[in-house]
């Protein structure tokens, strides 16, 4: 594919994971959400292997206070790994070693908790003046890997920044960052406007920000010069707005399923959705039909 003159390639992900989690305490009181199990193996893995999946193999993941079960997670554990030897479990022993081998992880802590837009700046040593994906801790996506390669193949083809957008119901646009679009394609738009948890009657759309992003350095400059927005929070969606007035900022609409694992109603629905795909769970539908039923 031919790339705009002095565009990069995507190489590096950004996963912001340093988040309180307050609307699942106690559960997040002393554990990372992005730490909570979906079925056997915690949210973040999934992100992780996510990033993987679109070809990124460097992935820095934006920690803080409480958060070291994540690094943990990726690294290795000796002692356990020769008592799953010793006990002969090696498909066991095989999963925990992939997940330390698959890419090369890094972490930075976010000293303060001053918002998502804040968060993305722990990132700039790291990807220097390279294009990078950001990919939301608490936020899975199905299919995987495809809407990252499609946000990736935007950005190689227009070098501007991407993200992905949902439609949404109406009375949920004042939980995400909302769009004004002009379109491009089928499923890709020039963004017009972005902005943050709009009240219902001031969306410009119902096309919603999903969690994943291409984003370019000049991201870093624009973030330095913010004043804390909605919640009196850095907010990426006021940085993304400043790139869109300069036209620099495409969607793509994501047309699989997201799931919000950060808050108890959507928390509990991934869990089973997750629970119902996996072929060595026989018999979990009929278990929980029944359960339904009674
Ligand atoms: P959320 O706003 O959903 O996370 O941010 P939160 O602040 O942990 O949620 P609540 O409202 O208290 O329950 C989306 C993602 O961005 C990260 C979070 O960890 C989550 O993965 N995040 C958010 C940061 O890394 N730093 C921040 O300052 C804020």
């Amino acid at each position: 594919m031919s790339r705009p003159v002095g565009s990069r390639l995507v190489r590096k992900a950004v996963i912001p994971a340093a988040g309180f989690g307050t609307r699942l305490l106690p559960a997040t009181k002393a554990q990372p959400k992005e730490m909570l199990p979906i079925v056997d193996r915690p949210a973040i893995q999934y992100v992780v292997e996510e990033a993987l999946q679109g070809e990124l193999h460097d992935i820095l993941i934006i920690t803080g206070k409480g958060k070291h079960a994540i690094e943990d997670h990726f690294d290795r554990n000796f002692e356990l790994e020769e008592e799953l030897r010793k006990s002969g479990k090696t498909h066991a022993l095989a999963e925990i070693r992939d997940l330390t081998t698959a890419g090369r992880i890094h972490y930075i802590r976010q000293n303060e908790l001053l918002g998502l837009g804040d968060a993305v700046r722990y990132a700039r040593d790291h990807v220097e003046a390279e294009p990078f994906a950001v990919l939301l801790g608490d936020t899975l996506l199905r299919p995987s890997g495809e809407c990252l390669r499609k946000l990736i193949s935007i950005h190689e083809r227009t070098g501007d920044a991407v993200l992905a957008v949902e439609e949404v119901p109406e009375d949920k646009v004042d939980r995400y960052g909302i769009l004004e679009v002009e379109s491009v394609e089928d499923s890709e738009y020039v963004v017009k406007r972005i902005i943050e948890k709009p009240k219902r009657e001031e969306a410009p759309s119902r096309l919603a920000a999903v969690g994943r992003y291409v984003l370019i350095p000049e991201i870093f400059e624009i973030i330095d010069g913010l004043p804390p927005g909605k919640n009196n929070e850095i907010q990426l969606t006021d940085a993304l707005h400043v790139l869109a007035t300069r036209g620099r900022l495409r969607a793509c609409r994501f047309s699989g399923k997201r799931y919000d694992v950060g808050n108890r109603f959507d928390y509990v629905l991934t869990t089973v959705e997750y629970a119902l795909d996996r072929p060595d769970l026989v018999g979990i539908r009929e278990a929980l039909m029944s359960i339904l039923k009674s």
